[in-house]
């Protein structure tokens, strides 16, 4: 998967979870490593931001919409919003969109394609330079299919903003053309193959609220 920026490099083991960071020991007892601790993220964050800002002058963008991926990229959109608007370069609209990519949580290698259901498309997005914003890019099937959403809508550009970018292990024919199709314009971290929680991301619903990105034990999101 290509990303026109280059995004940090997280290393397979990050540092375990109570030498990381503090948890509250109801975590603590779940998490296994802290992957990217919340200050890390909020550097990066304002690096991105400045790379946003500086591309969408080069185009010569000053109005911009930024449609949030729900639920997973909440916190990512509300902290990134936040910077992209006290740089006071660009006037920035937001809309969301939610979506389920079914299937189980864990992939299965040989996975050719996997069903996602969209709720409340936005439909005023003609004619917008769209910013989209995103969790975590894994096989790309919920990122390809928002973009010809958004394409289909008559956006007049779809730029793609996501926190991690995951490096796949093992993947289809299929997922490897499928990812290889995509561009991320902006990515913040790349990760190892590995289910991660906390910053928005969760595992059935759990730990979204976690200020760091861990990886939790495999019982959590297995099932
Ligand atoms: P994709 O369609 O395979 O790229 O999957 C992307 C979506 O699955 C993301 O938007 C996430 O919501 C979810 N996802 C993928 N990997 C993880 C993970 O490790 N933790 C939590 N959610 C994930
Ligand atoms: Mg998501």
């Amino acid at each position: 998967m290509e990303t026109s920026n280059n995004p940090v490099e997280v290393p397979t083991t990050g540092l375990p979870g109570a030498d990381a960071a503090w948890l509250p020991p109801r975590i603590a007892e779940c998490v296994e490593r802290v992957l990217i601790p919340a200050d890390v993220i909020a550097e990066r964050i304002r690096v991105l931001c400045e790379e946003i800002t500086s591309h969408y002058a080069r185009e010569g963008t000053d109005k911009l919409t930024a449609l949030v991926v729900l639920k997973g990229a909440f916190m990512f959109a509300a902290d990134l919003g936040r910077h992209l608007v006290s740089q006071g370069n660009l006037e920035i609209g937001t809309e969301f969109i939610s979506v389920t990519t079914y299937g189980s949580d864990i992939k299965d290698l040989e996975e050719t394609e996997r069903d996602v259901q969209v709720d409340d498309t936005p439909r005023n997005l003609c004619g917008h330079h769209v910013l989209l914003i995103e969790d975590i890019v894994d096989q790309g099937f919920t990122i390809a299919r928002i973009q010809r959403i958004l394409e289909d809508e008559g956006a007049l550009s779809v730029r793609i903003c996501s926190l991690l970018v995951k490096d796949l292990d093992h993947s289809s024919a299929e997922v490897q053309a499928l990812r290889d199709s995509l561009v991320i314009d902006f990515a913040g971290f790349r990760i190892p193959d590995q289910w991660v929680v906390g910053y928005g991301t969760d595992a059935h619903g759990r730990f979204r609220l976690l200020p760091h990105v861990c990886t939790v034990d495999e019982n959590l999101y297995r099932g």
